[in-house]
């Protein structure tokens, strides 16, 4: 037999004849809100709920009526793995599916979309389908690996005639492991990473285990030790990695995961942590010019400055009149500390214009930028005519 029957009759074939690991996410918006009016009998239900409740209660997988509601009750969503034919189990967001298996995901919906971990998204090598039946949706994922290891969702659409979308809050994810004996962490394409470690920004370690079952452990390459970490300065979670979350410059340098699991123990790709000084907002710039009205021939300057946080470097750019017809202005750039305790420091940039034109009448624009973005200021400076000598004061 061509492969191509064997897949394009996958779902039968394999339910059959291999042993599968299929799962149903069932969207049931409905049997969690009957057991809340169970429990608070007192509660008044909203109307939709009640009817769609009732029909629920004994059987779920029965219901005919598709929830019409858009805006009312928060999703009610839950899991069901299904781990062979007719055997259900409930699903707690995530779920662990031996590599070379097959993954079975169904969500109740038409249509519903998918989202897969984006090394799926970018290629599956044709081992990832996705079939819309009735009323629900089957995803398949063949001949798994420790690499596919992530979050699968499913999204139920809400159409109006041809024009759907994707009802975000009723989305049902899970986490998939795929425990491989020879991978304990999910594969990287790249030997390191590099990875900006931003002032008080959290930063993840993205090193992500194959088995939920692994033991996790942080370390320094040098001096080479074990990084302690308590869950407040540094966490672990088993389906992210590594949080750094607030970056100190003590925290830079090269760090690797590594994985125990029985006998087996592996390091994970090394990553480059690089400290960034990173300020908490966009600059606030402010401009003056030395005066808002310049007699022809004197001098003007105009500076443009920013208090901010200290060895946070902000950049500083020009529009003035003169600048299509090519007037040369220059400008002077200096930082300086800021008083009271607080590690701040002034920015400033000083755009000096030697004996003012009538060209250099109009709008001065400065431009100060960070890493959070920029901002801009403006202020406009009138060129008065030398004064004839004649009437000058005496
Ligand atoms: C899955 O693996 C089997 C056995 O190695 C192979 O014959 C088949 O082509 C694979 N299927 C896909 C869709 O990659």
């Amino acid at each position: 037999m061509p492969l191509e029957n064997l897949f394009g009759s996958k779902g039968r074939l394999v339910l059959s004849t291999l042993l599968v690991c299929a799962v149903i996410l069932e969207l049931a918006y409905c049997q969690e809100e009957a057991q809340q009016q169970k429990i608070n009998p007192g509660r008044k239900p909203k109307p939709s709920i009640t009817k769609l409740g009732r029909s629920t209660n004994k059987s779920p997988r029965a219901v005919t009526a598709k929830p019409k509601i858009k805006t009312t009750a928060p999703a009610q969503t839950f899991l069901t793995q299904v781990l062979n034919r007719g055997k259900f189990k409930k699903v707690v967001d995530s779920i662990s599916v031996q590599s070379g298996d097959t993954l079975e995901l169904r969500c109740r919906g038409k249509p519903v979309q998918w989202s897969v971990p984006k090394y799926l998204e970018e290629d599956d090598e044709g081992r990832l389908s996705m079939v819309q039946q009735e009323r629900y949706g089957v995803l398949t994922l063949v001949n798994t690996t420790g690499a596919d290891t992530g979050e699968f969702s499913c999204y139920p659409m809400y159409c109006e005639d041809t024009d759907c979308r994707k009802e975000y809050d009723k989305a049902v994810k899970v986490f998939v492991f795929f425990p491989d004996p020879q991978e304990l962490f999910v594969p990287s394409a790249d030997y390191y990473e590099a990875i900006q470690l931003r002032t008080n920004w959290p930063t993840l370690l993205p090193c992500q285990v194959t088995s939920p079952q692994a033991k996790v452990t942080l370390h320094r390459e040098f001096p080479p030790v074990e990084v302690e970490f308590d869950g407040t300065e540094i966490s672990f979670n088993v389906k992210r990695g590594f949080t750094i979350h607030r970056p100190r410059p003590h925290h830079a340098g090269a760090l690797f995961c590594v994985a125990s699991l029985g006998n087996l123990r592996q390091s994970s790709t090394k990553y480059m942590l690089i400290y960034v000084n990173y300020p908490m907002a966009p600059p606030a710039p402010v401009i003056q010019a030395s005066s808002s009205s310049v007699t022809a021939g004197e001098n003007l300057r105009v500076s443009c400055s920013v208090v901010g946080e200290q060895d946070v470097a902000v950049e500083f750019t020009w529009d003035y009149p003169g600048q299509q017809i090519g007037r040369p202005l220059y400008t002077q750039d200096s930082i300086s500390p800021v008083g009271g305790g607080a590690a701040r420091q002034q920015s400033q940039s000083v755009l000096l214009v030697d004996e003012v034109r009538d060209v250099d009448q109009g709008t001065y624009t400065c431009t100060a930028q960070n890493l959070q973005g920029a901002k801009s200021v403006s202020t406009t400076v009138k060129v008065v005519p030398k004064a004839k000598p004649k009437k000058q004061k005496p």
